[in-house]
Parts: C-alpha cells; structure tokens; sequence
C-alpha cells in the first residue's frame, strides 16, 4: 500500500505536465497549522519522504493562523490550512480562503457529511462531544441525550464552557438544524437554569471540576478524557478514574452522538494547488489516519480504518450524520441564541 501510495503520490506531484510547472519548482508546502500533536509531524516528514516536497510548519493559533491569511490576502504564501472545528473552516470559507477542491480520492474516501459539498474543506479526523458525569454521584441510566441536560433533575449540576467557544456553537448549530430555534432557544435556558456555576475554563477544567464534586455532569470532546486517563501525571489519572463517559442520542428513532472533525483546506492563494491537493490526498491514505487520528485519541474520518478509540467507543455507536457545513452555518446563530438564554 505504502508503495503504491508513494507511486500515485510521485505521478500527482512530480510528473507534472509542462503547463504547471510550480510544484516542481518550489517543492515546497507552506502549512498554516492550528493543530498542535506531535505525531502530525512524523506524517509531514513521511510526506516530504514519497513526494520531495518539502513541508514548511508556520503554527499558531487556529483563529489567528486565519486572520493572518485574510491579511495576507493574494499574496498569502499559505497553501494548506489545517484547524480543528468545522465551524472554523467555515469562517475559512466565508471569508473566501479556501478554494474549491474536486478530487476524486477525497469524495471516495472522506464520508459525505464530514467534507463541505463544494470541496472547500474536508474532514480527516473525527471528534464527540459528548457527556462526561462523575462515576461516584451519576448513575449512567440517569443519561440519554444533549436534550434532557434541561431537564430540572440536573439542577445546579451541568457543567460547560463559555458559549463563545466553537465547539458550543458547532453543538448547539447541529441542534438547531434537527429541533429548530425555539426548541433550542428554550433548551438553552433550561441548560443554563441547571448551571453549577458560570462557565469557565476549558473541556478538560469541566472534567476537573467532575473530580472535586462542582458538578456531576459535563459537555466536553472526547479526547480531552482519554488525555487525562492517558497522562503521565498520576493527578490527571487520578481525575479521569473519577469520570464516566456517555455517548449521548443513541436511541432506536435517534440521530446519535454530534460528531465534529479536524480538516483542511486549501488556501485560495496557493500556487501549489496541485501538491496541496496530493497533501490533503496523503491525508486520508490509510496510514495517515492512523497516525493523524491516534495522535489526539481522535477517530479516523475514513471508514475501515483500525480505530485506536475501539476500547472506550461502543462498536454500535451511532453517529449523527448531518453535514458538518449545515451546523457550521448555524454556529452564529446558535451563539445568539445561547447568550440571550444567559449562557456566557
Ligand atoms: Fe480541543
């Protein structure tokens, strides 16, 4: 596989016709990246091994990495945008920094709902959110859905970060588009009534704040779990042993748990669009998304590949299936709608 990857890879990149002959000029790849695992290295460095192109990191903050582009504007050297959230690669593309892609291997291989339908962005790895509750004072059988978080049995109980937070908005979008705004207007008020405390801090201080009894219940991306259960300090240990994780819709008539992802783009400026592409291609071989998606306990977008998340993911896991770019486009509005109910 591996050779016949580099093999495609070599006639994508290096045998170019005469009509384009950037690629092969400047070899290399200007990576604006907002992820931050290590691992991801060991993938470019592989990448720059099968194709001769050299990647060149510039990292940052997601949110900066963006405007730094929107600055640039045509003159960007940007070639590949990298970002968790779908909500921040559709900013990417509102703003007009990403460039349609039509590749073949990446419809294949890339699900549907995980890509934008005109080519702007794709996901390569998958992330929950899901709820996590205190193993001590939650039953699990107490736990079915995002919805019943209103419900007044979690009174003083819920934890979750601010709303101005992209993983909220990406949540909260997808809820709109399946209930509708006053639906949602409604349950972010009961959500907000249940509040333990204002929101602070980040997934992983809502799981801390499980572990000294703040709260019983949280909304968090999965990985942020597994980091703490997989933490060299024994204190990060101490507080994941304390948590449960619950992938929340499952039911039968249920559209299951809210999936968003980690994707790129390529950036409309690039004048390497043709091993921009062949990157983004080299993303979902199968031996990138296990490297990508092991990296932060992510699961990989591509369907078949081994996934290392097996052990703590139910092998039926329903996942709801709405098109990333549907919840992305209501994340503006689902902010509206979680600051009016009170929701900082
Ligand atoms: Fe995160």
């Amino acid at each position: 596989m591996r050779t016949r990857l580099a093999i495609l890879l070599f006639a994508a990149v290096v045998a170019l016709p005469s009509a384009a002959p950037v690629v092969a000029q400047t070899r290399t790849l200007n990576l604006y990246n907002g992820r931050h695992y290590d691992v991801d290295q060991v993938l470019y460095d592989e990448f720059t091994r099968h194709t001769g192109v050299r990647v060149n990191l510039i990292q940052g903050d997601a949110d900066q990495l963006i405007e730094r582009i929107r600055a640039e504007g045509p003159n960007s050297p940007a070639d590949v945008l990298i970002t968790v959230d779908a909500g921040r690669l559709y900013r990417a593309q509102q703003l007009g920094l990403c460039q349609p892609v039509s590749s073949e291997v990446l419809n294949r291989r890339i699900p549907a709902h995980l890509r934008d339908p005109q080519g702007h962005w794709f996901g390569f790895t998958k992330r929950l959110r899901v709820i996590a509750y205190s193993r001590a004072r939650v039953s699990r059988a107490a736990l079915s859905t995002y919805e019943d978080l209103a419900n007044p049995k979690w009174r003083g109980k819920v934890l979750v970060r601010s709303s101005s937070h992209v993983y909220n908005q990406s949540l909260v979008g997808a809820m709109i588009a399946w209930h509708g705004e006053n639906f949602v207007q409604r349950w972010a008020r009961g959500v907000v009534a249940n509040f333990a405390r204002p929101p602070q801090g980040g997934d992983i201080d809502q799981l801390r704040a499980i572990a000294v009894g703040e709260g019983d219940v949280a909304i968090v991306n999965h990985y942020y779990y597994l980091r703490l259960l997989n933490s060299a300090n024994p204190a990060d240990r101490a507080v994941a042993e304390q948590v449960g994780l619950f992938f929340p819709n499952q039911g039968v008539e249920d559209r299951g748990v809210h999936v968003n992802l980690s994707g790129a783009c390529v950036v409309a400026a690039s004048r390497n669009r043709d091993a921009a592409v062949a990157f983004l291609e080299f993303l979902a071989s199968d031996r990138a998304q296990e490297v990508f998606a092991k990296g932060n306990f992510e699961f990989p977008a591509v369907r078949g590949i081994t996934n290392p998340m097996a052990a703590v993911a139910p092998a039926t896991l329903k996942e709801d299936t709405l098109n990333a770019r549907v919840y992305a486009a209501n994340g503006a509005r689902a902010l509206q709608l979680m600051v009016a109910a009170g929701w900082r």
